[in-house]
């Protein structure tokens, strides 16, 4: 059953794991916000607010934005009314730091974290998955050149919008950023198994497949 008609999820993976493709997914079956920090953070990049401009020179090496100001993010798009119902993050928490300061903002509202759900796949699949992605310029939109392709070159299946590569998909940029999850929020799946909210997806297989999982997993929320 959905706790007070309410759904609080948080995804957990590494990049490439597929976070995005299957949020969006889960956003639209359940009718809730997905909260992608990445999403966020790219088109304050695009717009060149002095956050995007700050932002652009850590995401293209490949390193996290700085706790202070995704935090902020957070707190400000989780008081939005579309989030009254529920949830979806997607990208956070990264850190330790960002799990705890999560919770206290849930707890101000008297809310909490209906599950963790951590995609897990190998790193040859990561690979080859974030070397073929291209991401929709205009409305951010994910597809794949061989996995997921758009049915025009280039083009989004649903906006129109121009198709292009990250930049921070770039083999050194998409190094680092394995590592960095490696090293910083890895340690949250303990974190959270801990509070026995982790619940373990296995990430390889088609994305209909793994979309079919996490909507047994929720099975039981749904009333
Ligand atoms: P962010 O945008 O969050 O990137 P990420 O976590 O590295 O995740 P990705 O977007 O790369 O992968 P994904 O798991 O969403 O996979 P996707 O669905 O696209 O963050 C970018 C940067 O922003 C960070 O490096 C950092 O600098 C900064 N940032 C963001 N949040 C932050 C935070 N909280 N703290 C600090 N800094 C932060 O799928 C990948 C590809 O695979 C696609 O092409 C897709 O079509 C394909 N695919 C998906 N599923 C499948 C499948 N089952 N089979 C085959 N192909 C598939």
């Amino acid at each position: 059953m959905i706790k007070e008609g309410t759904l609080n999820l948080v995804f957990l993976g590494p990049p490439g794991a597929g976070k995005g493709t299957q949020a969006k997914m889960l956003a639209a079956s359940y009718t809730l916000p997905q909260i992608s920090t990445g999403d966020i953070l790219r088109s304050a990049v695009k717009e060149q607010t002095p956050m995007g401009i700050k932002a652009k020179e850590l995401m293209d090496t490949g390193a996290l934005v700085s706790d202070e100001i995704v935090i902020g993010i957070v707190e400000e798009r989780l008081v939005k009314p579309d989030c009254e119902k529920g949830f979806i993050l997607d990208g956070f928490p990264r850190t330790i730091h960002q799990a705890d300061e999560l919770k206290k903002m849930l707890q101000v509202r008297g809310k909490t974290i209906d599950h963790v759900l951590s995609v897990e796949v190998d790193k040859e699949e990561l690979l080859a998955r974030i070397t073929g992605r291209l991401t929709c310029r205009s409305c951010g939109a994910g597809f794949h050149t061989v996995f997921d392709p758009p049915k025009a070159a280039d083009t989004c299946d649903g906006c129109g919008g121009k198709l292009y590569r990250r930049d921070d998909d770039k083999e050194e940029a998409m190094r680092k950023r394995l590592d960095v999850y490696e090293q910083q929020t890895a340690p949250l799946a303990a974190y959270y198994a801990e509070e026995s909210l982790l619940r373990r997806i296995n990430g390889s297989g088609s994305i209909d497949d793994i979309q079919r999982k996490l909507l047994t997993i929720l099975g039981s929320e749904i009333e």
